[in-house]
């Protein structure tokens, strides 16, 4: 399985191709260009600051990609065979066009959940660095398998990431597994463990609180790791952020880690500049290959997150 656009020929406006679990999307470059010249006098300052704009992104969007292109993003995310978009809209090289972009795919989906930053969307830029404060900054270390979504008012049924720029990175790939194809997930199901509900959260002395606390009201979480709902299978697995009790407790979560990082299922592909990703949150896990060492390195993603009300 392959994050790169299938080759093909159509002049069609939006080329759809389902390739195993992942449905790619290109658009084609004429029509992305209309929709850009249609809010150009929308400034990203305007989109920052004034919220509606967000959603007339959006409108034009569909004006020029089909009114059905939102409602056909929405489907494929809630689609439990798929519930991954790949859409590749080409390296444009500027950033406020890659902020346009994004922000109408998010608002056709749901209005985002807000960033710690205080902003709709967030920007991780990797470089070189041997003392990462966090985790997603790492850029020598697998960056584990986990969803997204820590507190009870952040629930997190899509998440979109939109690779920006990348310089002198080789690895780093994105690493994905949906749990249907997780080999271990009746065993795990079944495992005394997963009848605990873990509390997701936070510690107040922790250094990430006050970061977190300017966009959530810092309740914790109560969820079962695994879940099953109508046959579908469900993982909340936010390993950072899982509170253990007790040795038994660290264990499970323990084994549900190496379980995951092991399963042969893993999709571990480059994502190319100019492609989003948005996959369901409830039943795919994301990660991060190591890169190879390179003091030069940058690579940028968008990422934005939200939920169906
Ligand atoms: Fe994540």
């Amino acid at each position: 399985m392959s994050l790169s656009f299938p080759s093909d020929t159509s002049d069609s406006i939006l080329f759809e191709k389902k390739l195993s679990r992942m449905v790619h999307i290109r658009p084609i470059n004429s029509v992305i260009q209309k929709f850009l010249r249609s809010i150009e006098k929308i400034t990203i300052d305007d989109l920052k600051l004034i919220p509606y704009k967000r959603f007339i992104c959006a409108h034009e969007m569909l004006s020029f990609f089909g009114d059905d292109f939102g409602d056909r993003l929405v489907s494929i995310v809630n689609d439990y065979n798929t519930g991954c978009a790949v859409i590749h809209f080409g390296d444009f090289g500027d950033l406020s066009t890659n902020i346009k972009i994004a922000t109408a795919v998010s608002h056709l989906l749901s209005k985002p959940i807000p960033e710690p930053s205080g902003n709709y969307y967030g920007i991780t830029t990797v470089v070189h660095n041997n003392e990462p404060a966090f985790k997603i900054l790492d850029p020598y270390n697998f960056f584990s398998l986990h969803t997204d979504g820590i507190f009870s008012d952040n629930p997190v049924d899509w998440i979109m990431m939109m690779k920006i720029e990348e310089e002198n990175a080789i690895g780093g790939e994105s690493r994905l597994l949906h749990m249907a194809d997780f080999d271990s997930f009746e065993h795990i199901y079944n495992l005394k463990g997963n009848a605990i509900k873990f509390s997701f959260g936070l510690d107040a002395k922790d250094r990430r609180y006050d970061i977190f606390s300017k966009v959530s009201n810092m309740e914790k979480a109560y969820s079962n790791i695994l879940k099953k709902t109508e046959d579908r299978r469900q993982i909340k697995f936010v390993d950072q952020f899982i509170l253990t009790e007790s040795i038994n407790e660290a264990k499970f979560i323990n084994n549900v880690q190496m379980a995951l990082e092991s399963c042969e299922a893993i999709i571990s592909e480059p994502l190319p500049v100019g492609s989003m990703l948005i996959l369901n949150n409830s039943f795919w896990v994301h990660g991060r290959a190591p890169f190879e060492r390179n003091l030069n390195l940058r690579r940028s993603l968008l990422r934005q997150y939200g939920y169906f009300s």
